[in-house]
């Protein structure tokens, strides 16, 4: 296994079926990524299946409790440790293709979700190693932000892509927007794919996409050509 990755949810069932699919299931069938969703009620301090609690100081809202989440945290590190225990949570922060690069070359990563008003800070202080966010604007649970994370993660992984879906070419690998592509047929409705494109030409290919990159990325992104920090 390349990266083993735990996640932690209170909605298990959100995950079912995200990473059974197109490539994650791929990645999963070649040994390369292995992932589990363990429901945080496993771990819950009562009978009644308790994992939240009001949070002090009032306020709208409840709080996921510290005792849960530690004996989640510490009954599967004893599997081995973890190179990173991720908390998702929208202050997080935020995910960009970089962070995705790296975290697919890791072995073993905890992903908790929060919900609610989130989780106790305790926990944050005591085990998370880092914070993400998934972007600027807040979703019901951490769930879905997981799913993407995952994803990103996961395509990643050395050996999950061949050469013809290779990750090299994506948006954001170099700071740029992917060119646009076609398929045929060569004339659709009177319109028609760029001669270029049919000009059996790889080098004049090859510049026409940077060119189209570089445009797209002026027009829709100019602070990916500006920051070249991240
Ligand atoms: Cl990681 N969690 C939640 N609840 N909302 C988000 C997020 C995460 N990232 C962006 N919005």
């Amino acid at each position: 296994m390349s990266l083993q990755i735990d996640i932690l949810t209170v909605l298990p069932e959100l995950l079912e079926s995200p990473f059974n699919h197109s490539i994650l299931k791929r990645a999963k069938e070649k040994g390369l990524l292995g992932i589990r969703v363990h429901p945080l009620r496993k771990w819950a301090v009562n009978d009644y299946g308790q994992i939240d609690d009001y949070q002090y100081g009032g306020g709208a809202g409840m709080v996921m409790m510290p005792e849960p989440l530690a004996n989640a945290i510490e009954t599967l590190s004893q599997e081995g440790p973890f190179d990173d225990i991720i908390y998702m949570t929208p202050d997080g922060e935020r995910l960009n293709q970089k962070m995705a690069n790296g975290l697919s070359l890791k072995g073993r990563l905890l992903l908790i979700c929060g919900h609610y008003k989130g989780i106790d800070q305790r926990i944050r202080d005591k085990y998370v190693t880092r914070e993400i966010s998934i972007g600027d604007y807040v979703l019901s649970g951490g769930e879905l932000a997981a799913a993407v994370l995952v994803d990103a993660i996961g395509r990643l992984i050395p050996g999950v892509l061949n050469d013809e879906t290779s990750a090299l070419f994506d948006s954001f690998q170099d700071n740029l927007l992917a060119p646009p592509v076609y398929s045929r047929p060569a004339e659709w409705r009177g319109l028609k794919v760029p001669d270029i494109l049919l000009s059996g030409d790889p080098k004049k290919i090859e510049d026409w996409r940077h060119e189209q990159s570089l445009q797209r990325t002026r027009q829709r992104r100019p602070d990916l050509l500006e920051g070249e920090e991240d």
